[in-house]
């Protein structure tokens, strides 16, 4: 497929920092309803791949797309506010703030101002079910990530970046994770790229998988062949059989 007709992604991403190598000609790409399971092993280079498409860190070579256009000149607020969204493996709240003030400030982060049924709405959608008068900060971690995730529906992204939403989380929590997920991908036709250290969870809502070792992509395709794939195995088991 060509970039250009995909929804989001990169092409050729090459990413230094303090003299090291840590991405290495990157190109994957996602589609409006498509959920794309990023893998690999710690220090694979995951995150860092997200810092670059959300644009916290600027490659040295290759480019970032969103429906055909280049989107390398643009910072991370910029992209934000042309759909991108992301998550981070850590859900940091304002713990001064009430869930209510949380998602009111976010409504009004930048222009357009969002409404107060635009906030009643994506809180409902991810099933945010904490009363608004609770500090943000008293949340356990999935209403936490539930929180963060309503701040950024409310705006109506086209692309979502989560980085280990699952991690924290307890088996009936990650099984409600796992159906919000497919949804936002099957009803609001988002593209998802999801990171996840554990291959049976992206076997089960992923349509593909891309596997990332040492910044490099070793393996792409569907769930069921990449985990079968031997440099997969390796990078995972530590052998090639
Ligand atoms: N700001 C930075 N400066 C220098 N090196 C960095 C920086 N950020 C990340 N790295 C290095 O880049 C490599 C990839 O890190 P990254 O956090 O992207 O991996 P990851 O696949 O997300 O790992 P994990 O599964 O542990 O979250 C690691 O070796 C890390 O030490
Ligand atoms: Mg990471």
């Amino acid at each position: 497929m060509l970039l250009a007709d995909a929804c989001f992604g990169c092409e050729g991403v090459t990413l230094s920092l303090g003299g090291r190598r840590i991405l290495e000609n990157i190109s994957l790409h996602v589609d409006r309803g498509e959920l794309l399971g990023l893998i690999g092993p710690n220090g694979a280079g995951k995150t860092s791949l997200f810092e670059v498409l959300s644009g916290r860190y600027h490659q040295q070579l290759g480019s970032v797309y969103l429906e055909g256009k280049k989107l390398d000149r643009l910072d991370i607020f910029q992209r934000s506010r042309l759909g991108v969204a992301r998550t981070y493996q850590s859900p940091v709240v304002p713990t001064a703030l009430t869930i209510g003030e949380t998602l009111r400030a976010a409504r009004k982060a930048y222009k357009p101002y969002m409404s107060a049924h635009d906030a009643e709405w994506a809180a409902r959608l991810v099933r945010l079910e904490a009363s608004w008068d609770r500090p943000s900060g008293s949340l356990d971690t999935f209403d936490r990530r539930k929180l963060l995730l309503a701040c950024l529906m409310m705006r109506r992204p086209q692309v979502l970046l989560m980085d280990e939403p699952a991690s924290g989380l307890i088996n009936t929590e990650i099984a409600e994770l796992d159906l919000l997920l497919r949804k936002l991908a099957d009803e609001y036709h988002l593209a998802i790229i999801l990171i996840e250290h554990r291959l049976e969870l992206l076997g089960a809502i992923a349509d593909r998988v891309c596997v990332l070792d040492l910044g490099s992509v070793i393996a792409e395709g569907a769930p069921e062949d990449v985990f079968r794939d031997e440099r997969v195995q390796a990078a995972y088991f530590g052998a090639v059989a």
